[in-house]
C-alpha cells in the first residue's frame, strides 16, 4: 500500500493536494496513512498555495465540523495554487465567485438551507424513487441498444447520465441542456484538468463558465416567475428571504450549487463503486447474489470512494488542536477519504465490504454543512447498482483507466469497459 519514497520523505515534502498527482496517481492513500499516524494535524506551504493544516483523523473532521462558531466556511473554502491571485486579491477567498451554503456560516446559512431543504429530505426524495428507477432503466437499456454485447466509456455513457437526469429533472431542466449542465460541470470540478480547464489570462476568464451558467439561469427564472411549475426552479424563482428577495448573486450561487453538487460526486461515487467492485469479485458476487446489500453497500462505496477530497475551515480563534498552535485565520483543510480509512474507526478500513456495518464514514461531511443531498446520492446509488446487479451479467475493463486531475472534487474521468447485458 505504501512505496518506499513515501515512508522516507520528510513529511513536509508529501504531496496531498496538487491537482497533477491526484490525476496521475490516484488519491493520496499511503501519505494520509502516515500522517495519520505521525503528524494527523499537518502544516503544509506547497509552492503556490497558501499554507493549510491538513486534518486527516476522523474524530478532528467531526469535531471541527461541529463547530462553524469556531472554524467558518465562509472565506478559503477549497484549496487551489492561487498565490499570485492572492497577490493581486483576485482569491477564490477574498473575492468568491459565488456565495453558495458551502461557504456561508450560521445563521445566514441556515436561511438559505431553508430554502430548498423540503426537497431533499429523506421523506421527499422517498418519493422520487418510481421515476428513478425509470430513469435508470433508461440508461441501462441505452447500454444495451446495441445488442447483449457493450462496450463503451462506462463514465460518459453510463454513471454520468442517471444522477443527471435526475437533478436536472427537478430542476426543471429541459432534456436537451443536459450535455450544456454537463460541460459546466466538468469545467466547474476541473478547473486545474488540462482537458477541461479554460484557458485565459484573467481569473474571470477562466471561470467564462460560472456566466453562461448566470444567464441560463436568468432565462429560466424568467420562464418560472412568467409559468410557474412544480420544480425547484420555480420554488427559487419565488424566494423570499427575511421578507424580501433572495439577492440575485445569492439566488444564482444556490442554484449553481444544487445543479453541479447534484449529479457529479454522485458520478464519481458510481464510477469508483464500479472499479471498487471489479477489485473485489466476490463482492460484487455477494451484492449479485443478494440485492438487499444494496442500501450498506452504496454507503460502503461512498466512504471507500470518497468523491469529495476536501473543504476547508477557517480558525476564528486561536486554538490547540493535537498539540499545534493553530492562529485566528489559518486553514484547516478536512481531507474526507482520510478520515474515511481512519484505523481508530473502521475495522480493516482498507478493505471494500457491501455489507459494513456500522459504517460511520464522513463522505458527506457531518453537522451544519452535511451534505444536503445525502438522501437523494444514497437512493440514487442504491437504485444504479441495484439496476447493474440485476442486468450487466459480465462487465470488465477495455482499456487504461484516466482519473480527473483535481484535489477538491475527485475519481475517474475514463473507464473504458466491455461486457454483456441483459434485456430489462
Ligand atoms: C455521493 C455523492 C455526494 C457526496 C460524496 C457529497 C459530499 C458532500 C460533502 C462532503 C459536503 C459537506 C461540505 C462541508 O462540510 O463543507 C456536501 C455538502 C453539500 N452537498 Fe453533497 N455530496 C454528494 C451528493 C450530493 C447531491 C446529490 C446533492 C444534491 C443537491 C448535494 C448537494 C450538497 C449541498 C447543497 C451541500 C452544501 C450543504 C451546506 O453547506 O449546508 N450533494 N456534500
Amino acid at each position: 500500500m505504501s512505496s518506499p519514497d513515501v515512508e522516507s520523505l520528510p513529511l513536509d515534502e508529501l504531496d496531498v493536494i496538487t491537482a497533477a498527482r491526484y490525476g496521475t496517481r490516484g488519491y493520496p492513500h499511503a501519505e494520509w496513512a502516515r500522517l495519520r499516524r505521525e503528524s494527523p494535524v499537518h502544516r503544509f506551504a506547497p509552492p503556490g498555495y497558501e499554507p493549510f493544516w491538513a486534518i486527516t483523523k476522523h474524530a478532528d473532521v467531526v469535531s471541527i465540523s461541529k463547530r462553524p462558531d469556531r472554524f467558518r466556511s465562509a472565506g478559503r473554502f477549497i484549496l487551489l495554487p492561487e498565490l499570485d491571485l492572492v497577490a493581486e486579491g483576485q482569491s477564490l477567498a477574498e473575492n468568491p465567485p459565488l456565495r453558495m451554503l458551502v461557504n456561508m456560516d450560521p445563521p445566514e446559512h441556515r436561511d438559505y438551507r431553508r430554502l430548498i431543504s423540503a426537497w431533499f429530505t429523506p421523506r421527499a426524495v422517498r418519493r422520487l424513487e418510481a421515476r428513478l428507477d425509470e430513469i435508470t432503466c433508461e440508461v441501462f437499456d441505452e447500454l444495451g441498444a446495441g445488442g447483449p454485447e457493450f462496450e463503451v466509456d462506462f463514465v460518459r455513457d453510463v454513471a454520468a447520465r442517471q444522477p443527471l437526469r435526475m437533478i436536472t429533472e427537478m430542476l426543471g431542466i429541459p432534456r436537451e441542456d443536459e450535455d450544456f449542465v454537463l460541460r459546466v460541470t466538468n469545467e466547474n470540478f476541473g478547473l486545474e484538468d488540462p482537458e477541461f480547464r479554460r484557458e485565459g489570462e484573467t481569473r474571470d476568464e477562466r471561470l467564462g463558465f460560472l456566466r453562461e451558467a448566470a444567464e441560463y439561469l436568468q432565462r429560466l427564472l424568467a420562464d418560472r416567475r412568467a409559468r410557474p411549475r412544480d420544480d425547484l426552479t420555480t420554488v427559487l424563482a419565488h424566494a423570499r428571504l427575511n421578507g424580501g428577495p433572495v439577492p440575485p448573486f445569492e439566488l444564482f450561487s444556490l442554484f449553481f450549487l444544487v445543479m453541479v453538487a447534484g449529479h457529479d460526486t454522485t458520478r464519481n461515487a458510481i464510477s469508483g463503486g464500479l472499479l471498487a467492485l471489479l477489485d473485489h469479485p466476490g463482492e460484487f458476487e455477494r451484492l449479485r447474489r443478494d440485492p438487499g446489500l444494496v442500501s450498506r453497500a452504496a454507503d460502503e462505496i461512498v466512504r471507500f470512494t470518497s468523491p469529495v477530497i476536501h473543504f476547508v475551515r477557517t480558525a476564528v480563534e486561536d486554538c490547540e488542536i493535537r498539540g499545534q498552535r493553530i492562529r485566528a485565520g489559518d486553514s484547516l483543510a478536512l481531507f474526507y477519504p482520510s478520515a474515511n480509512r481512519d484505523e481508530e474507526v473502521f475495522e480493516d478500513p482498507f478493505s471494500f465490504r457491501v455489507d459494513r456495518e456500522p459504517n460511520p464514514h464522513l463522505g458527506f461531511g457531518i453537522g451544519e454543512h452535511f451534505c444536503l443531498g445525502a438522501s437523494l446520492a444514497r437512493l440514487d446509488l442504491q437504485v444504479f447498482f441495484r439496476h447493474l446487479a440485476r442486468r450487466v451479467e459480465h462487465v470488465e475493463l477495455a482499456g487504461p483507466v484516466d482519473r480527473l486531475h483535481a484535489s477538491f472534487v475527485g475519481g475517474p474521468k475514463r473507464i473504458p469497459v466491455r461486457g454483456r447485458i441483459r434485456p430489462a
